[in-house]
């Protein structure tokens, strides 16, 4: 895009539509699966990106989860703020930071609808990583419950659209 505000420069990598290659889930509760994502972290000249990300079961093609927000960068430093609301009936804000080809988050508040199934989601984190040579993006989510302790839940490669 033409559009784009100067304090997003270290999150440049990031900015564009991607799409997984190989996409895996796990928890310690539950089966293994594997899915089929679309993400975008859209840039539109603000000092923040629009995200959208978008699942489906790689075999039926049924919707799985989907997520929007904003990835929000304070200007000037390497300090990022995720805000990000999720269709199972869960909001989170993550902060974190990004450095060089790495973005980390971790959640600060995580907020539940009344009637969103069990168990409750304690803690997020993410971390995602630019590899400049193959110019794949991996990224790591990692999850606690009010059942189990912070384990990874997605494990997935993306590849620019
Ligand atoms: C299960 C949260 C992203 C697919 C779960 C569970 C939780 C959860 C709390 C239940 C775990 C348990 O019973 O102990 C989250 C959070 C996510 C996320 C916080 C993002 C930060 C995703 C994504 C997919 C996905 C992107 C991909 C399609 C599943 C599946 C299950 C599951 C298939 C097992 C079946 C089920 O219980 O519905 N997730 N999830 N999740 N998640 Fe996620």
């Amino acid at each position: 895009s033409q559009k784009f505000h100067p304090a997003l420069e270290p999150l440049k990598w990031l900015v564009g539509k991607w799409k997984s290659i190989k996409a895996e889930g796990q928890f310690p509760t539950i089966k293994p699966f594997t899915y089929i994502e679309e993400l975008e972290f859209e840039s539109v000249g603000q000092p923040l990106l629009n995200y959208q990300s978008r699942t489906w079961h790689p075999v039926t093609k049924n919707p799985m989860h989907f997520e929007s927000g904003f990835l929000r960068i304070d200007p000037g430093t390497s300090n990022v703020a995720f805000m990000v609301s999720h269709n199972f009936g869960l909001v989170s804000l993550e902060e974190g930071n990004v450095i060089g080809n790495t973005l980390n988050l971790k959640s600060k508040s995580i907020n539940r609808m009344i009637f969103a199934k069990e168990p409750a989601v304690t803690e997020i984190t993410r971390s995602y990583v630019f590899c400049p040579d193959s110019k794949r993006i991996s990224v790591v989510v990692s999850m606690a419950t009010s059942n189990t302790e912070l384990h990874e839940h997605l494990i997935v490669e993306y590849e620019k659209v």
